[in-house]
């Protein structure tokens, strides 16, 4: 083989085909032979590569699986733990602890409940895991307060799922550094112009925020979710130029 520049101007690679290989077929044959073998391990790969990914979604899956069955048997040892506490505080504490891991068990159930939908309400679906994330992010069991508002849009579940692990990791932040209000708000212009963000009116980012370069695992996860979804995201202040906006376009 050797590069030579072909009649755009692009390089080009040219095989040098003997007129006769050492088994005397033509070179129409060598060159079908070849074809035919390429072909052969073309296909190889592709079935390989399929069942690769079949076979990591069914280990994502059972891993869920057993990791909601754990934090339930967690919630249930806790909940009995506190009812042999001595003080009342400690049964208070333990009870809540219990409320905050089974809070978390839901959150990853209703994460996964749409692996075998096709598309779902996103507004509802939002609605939904935001009561749980509520639940789970309150300091006693109240409620954090949390509003979903904007557009009822009916996207595919391959989207709705990783856009639910982007709110995930913004509420969770949201409520951790800012400790405010939280607005989770869809946009819908247009098919092609539809935008989530996640809001707050705390004290905003840390100067030289850099997603990309954090100690934090929550930015990383986002960005990998964005960029899986096609997406960009974008970081602005809150409403009124308080806190923080973090927006993806989907
Ligand atoms: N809404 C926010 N308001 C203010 N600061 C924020 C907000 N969201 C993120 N940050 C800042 O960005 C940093 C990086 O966030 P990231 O989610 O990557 O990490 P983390 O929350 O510290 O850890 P982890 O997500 O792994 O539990 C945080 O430590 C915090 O300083
Ligand atoms: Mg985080």
């Amino acid at each position: 083989m050797s590069g030579q520049t072909g009649e755009a101007g692009f390089p080009m690679l040219v095989r040098r085909v003997p007129i006769h290989d050492r088994q005397d077929r033509k070179p129409y044959d060598v060159l079908a032979a070849e074809l035919e073998a390429a072909l052969a391990r073309e296909e190889t790969y592709l079935r390989e590569k399929k069942e690769l990914s079949e076979r990591q979604a069914m280990l994502a899956q059972e891993f869920e699986h057993r990791l909601v069955n754990g934090m339930q048997v967690i919630a249930s040892l806790l909940s009995l733990q506190s009812r042999s506490a001595k003080t009342p505080e400690a049964t208070d504490q333990l009870m809540i602890a219990a409320r905050r891991v089974a809070s978390l068990a839901r959150v990853h159930r209703r994460l996964h409940l749409l692996d075998h939908q096709e598309r779902v309400e996103f507004k509802v679906y939002l609605q939904n895991l935001c009561e749980d994330l509520s639940a789970l992010l309150s300091q006693d069991g109240s409620g954090y307060a949390i509003v979903v508002e904007g557009a009822d849009v009916e996207i595919p579940t391959t989207r709705a799922i990783p856009l639910g692990f982007i709110v995930n990791e913004l509420v969770t932040n949201a409520a951790k550094y800012a400790e405010g209000h939280v607005t989770v708000r869809i946009e819908a212009a247009s098919q092609a112009d539809r935008r989530l963000s996640v809001i707050d009116d705390g004290p905003g980012l840390p100067a030289g925020f850099n997603p990309e370069h954090g100690n934090g695992l929550g930015m990383k996860i986002v960005l990998s979710l964005v960029q899986q979804i096609g997406g960009e995201l974008r970081i602005l202040p809150g409403d009124n130029g308080r806190g923080t906006r973090f927006t993806v376009n989907f």
